[in-house]
């Protein structure tokens, strides 16, 4: 049976790479688009050497219309768009915006207008729990209304959304939590080339002596043991969220939803980095320092409205997240 083309843009990227395995392994022919403004060419060989097979790749940049143009043209199957190529450093961005609208927003609009001019009807969206900004009610439902960003970047995702729900075509946002980890041949991951923001990825720049030591900032929050509380999501188990999001926008006539991925259970980060030094046998150096300015105290999905719909559940372990991201780092 023929496979259905789908385009990823930022499929060489961390949760790209992952989305193409899984899609791929779905029976689908994913092809991605990339320009490796922040990834690097080792996460298509991996993602080669994971499926035994070469993968539809081009190296263009989404925001350039006469390139995306081409690429629809040469690619003339495509029946679904995955959107993940985009500019994701949260503090980058407050430094500097331009860049995060002119790439972030810039890359969605020429892609909706190349997708109508090409008649391609589905897209599906990398959003994010920024849109919340810091929730009113806990677990946060898709229903909650999007807060006042706290960054550019936060503010790029909400428009986003609101771009594609004026568009006429069908689309589904995903709106990532906190993802983690790495395929378990570790053969893919983040490439970032920029420092990273994230906890797991500082954790292991910790481990692995690139930095002397990490903070926490705060340990006086409203919470368990007064650090932060966030929600991670398996890296796997997110990219399987695209699978089930796919298949559910292809058999839709009209469709235009958002979907929470995360697991549904906080866990602060004083747990994180407890869980990491028992999984990976590995001291890790911190310091309590004071807040940082911009985080919300708690935040955790209500991941009900996919479980019910598109029956999609995580079902990989934090341990196996915490462990892979270790191996990516050393393998790196
Ligand atoms: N990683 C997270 O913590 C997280 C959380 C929530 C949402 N998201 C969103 O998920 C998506 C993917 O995130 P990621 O962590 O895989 O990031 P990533 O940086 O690893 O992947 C993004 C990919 O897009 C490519 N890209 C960027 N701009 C491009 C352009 N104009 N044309 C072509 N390619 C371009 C990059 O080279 C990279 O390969 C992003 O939209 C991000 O905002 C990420």
């Amino acid at each position: 049976m023929k496979k259905i083309d789908v385009l990823v843009t930022g499929g060489a990227g961390y949760i790209g790479s992952h989305a193409v395995v899984e899609l791929y392994n779905s029976g689908y022919r994913p092809i991605i688009v990339d320009n490796f403004s922040n990834s690097s060419i080792k996460n298509i060989e991996g993602i080669e050497q994971i499926i035994n097979n070469k993968v539809v790749f081009h190296e263009f940049d989404c925001t350039d219309e006469d390139q995306m143009n081409e690429l629809f043209k040469i690619e003339s199957n495509i029946e679904a768009v995955i959107h993940f190529a985009a500019f994701k450093a949260v503090e980058e961005s407050v430094r500097e915006p331009k860049k995060y609208y002119c790439n972030n927003i810039g890359s969605l609009e020429v892609l909706l207008k190349t997708m109508k001019r090409y008649k391609v009807n589905n897209i599906i969206f990398s959003s994010s729990c920024t849109v919340y900004g810091s929730p009113d009610i806990l677990p946060v439902s898709e229903l909650a209304p999007f807060k006042k960003a706290e960054s550019p970047y936060g503010e790029t995702k909400q428009l986003c959304e609101k771009l594609i729900d004026k568009s006429d075509i069908n689309s589904i946002s995903l709106r990532y939590f906190n993802p983690v980890g790495s395929h378990e041949t570790c053969l893919i991951g983040d490439c970032s080339a920029d420092k990273p923001n994230n906890l797991v990825p500082i954790i292991c720049e910790v481990a692995s002596g690139k930095r002397d030591s990490m903070q926490i900032f705060g340990n006086d929050y409203n919470t368990i043991d007064g650090t932060c509380v966030r929600d991670y999501i398996h890296v796997v188990d997110l990219a399987k969220a695209h699978v089930a999001a796919l298949n559910h926008i292809l058999n839709s006539k009209k469709i235009k939803t958002a979907y929470n991925i995360g697991v549904g259970k906080g866990v602060s980060v004083q747990e994180v980095v407890d869980s990491f030094e028992q999984i990976n046998d590995i001291k890790i150096s911190y310091k309590i320092g004071p807040r940082r300015a911009g985080d919300v105290e708690e935040i955790y999905s209500d991941n009900s409205k996919i479980n019910k719909e598109l029956k999609w559940f995580p079902i990989m372990s934090f341990g196996s997240a915490l462990k892979t991201a270790w191996i990516w780092e050393k393998n790196k």
